[in-house]
C-alpha cells in the first residue's frame, strides 16, 4: 500500500475521529511501509478543533519537532449537527448554520493549507482533503444543501490556489481535494448512508490507491475515489 511513498513514510490524519478518518487510520496502522501514523481531532492530544483557530497553528507547532509528512490527510467534515440540517430552500438559509459549516469544511482546512504545507516531506508529499462532488458547480442538478455545497466548493479553490503557491517552493509537493463517494457513515445516516453508502474501509482503500497515482502534475486537482478527474 502506498508503494509510491517512501518506505517507511510518515502519515498523519486530521478528523481521525470520524468514520472515514478512522478507515485511513486503520488502514495506515496496518501497512508496513507506514512508519507511524498520527490521527488528530477535537480530543487528541495535540487536539485540533477547526471552530478554535488557535488550536490549528498549536497542533501543527507541536507536530513540527517530529519527522516531516509523506501523507496529510483531511477528514473531518460537517453537514448537520443536532441544531441543523442541510437547507432545502432559500427560505432555510441563516447564519449560525453557514458559519459553522464554512468553519469545518472551509476555514479549517485553510489553515490547514497555511500551518500544516509546510510540515511536507520535500522528496516526495501528498496532502488530500476530503471534498464533496456536491461541491462540484456544474454537476449541480438537485439543488439545496447550500452551504454544504458552497462550503466544500469554496475548499476546492482554496486547494487550487495553495497548490500554485505551493508548487513555487515545495516541487514535490501534491494538494488535492478528494471526493470519496457515498459512505455509510454518521455524516450520511440520515440520507439514507446505511442503504446507499460503501463501508468506510472501503472508500478508504480506493482513496489511498488513488493518492498512490498521484504525481506533482495532479497538484491542485479534484479526484474521485475511484481516480477520474471531477469537473469544478
Ligand atoms: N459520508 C459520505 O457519504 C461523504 C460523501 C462526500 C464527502 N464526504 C466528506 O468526507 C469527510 C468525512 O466524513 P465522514 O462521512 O467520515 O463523517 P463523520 O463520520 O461525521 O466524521 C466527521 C469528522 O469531522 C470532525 N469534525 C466535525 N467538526 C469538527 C471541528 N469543529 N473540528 C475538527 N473536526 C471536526 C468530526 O469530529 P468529532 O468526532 O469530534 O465530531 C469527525 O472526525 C467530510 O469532509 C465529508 O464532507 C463524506
Amino acid at each position: 500500500m502506498m508503494g509510491s511513498l517512501p518506505d517507511r513514510f510518515h502519515a498523519l490524519v486530521i478528523g481521525a475521529s470520524g468514520t472515514i478518518g478512522a478507515a485511513f487510520v486503520d488502514l495506515l496502522r496496518d501497512s508496513p511501509r507506514c512508519a507511524s501514523v498520527h490521527g488528530l481531532h477535537r480530543h487528541s492530544t495535540p487536539r485540533l478543533d477547526f471552530a478554535d483557530e488557535n488550536s490549528i497553528a498549536d497542533a501543527a507547532r507541536k507536530l513540527a519537532t517530529g519527522p516531516r509528512y509523506h501523507l496529510i490527510i483531511n477528514a473531518a467534515g460537517m453537514l448537520h449537527n443536532q441544531s441543523f440540517m442541510p437547507e432545502k430552500r432559500l427560505a432555510d438559509l441563516n447564519y449560525t448554520q453557514m458559519q459553522a459549516i464554512f468553519q469545518v469544511n472551509t476555514f479549517g482546512p485553510a489553515l490547514m493549507l497555511r500551518h500544516f504545507t509546510p510540515l511536507l516531506d520535500d522528496e516526495r508529499a501528498i496532502m488530500a482533503m476530503l471534498s464533496a462532488k456536491v461541491g462540484s458547480i456544474s454537476d449541480n442538478r438537485l439543488g439545496g444543501w447550500y452551504s454544504y455545497r458552497a462550503s466544500k466548493t469554496a475548499l476546492n479553490m482554496l486547494i487550487k490556489t495553495a497548490a500554485i503557491e505551493v508548487a513555487r517552493h515545495q516541487k514535490n509537493s501534491v494538494l488535492v481535494a478528494l471526493h470519496p463517494g457515498t459512505v455509510n457513515s454518521r455524516l450520511s445516516r440520515p440520507f439514507r448512508g446505511e442503504i446507499i453508502g460503501r463501508p468506510a474501509n472501503d472508500a478508504a482503500a480506493d482513496m489511498l490507491r488513488v493518492l498512490d497515482t498521484l504525481t506533482p502534475s495532479d497538484s491542485g486537482s479534484f479526484k474521485s475515489y475511484n481516480g477520474a478527474e471531477l469537473p469544478w
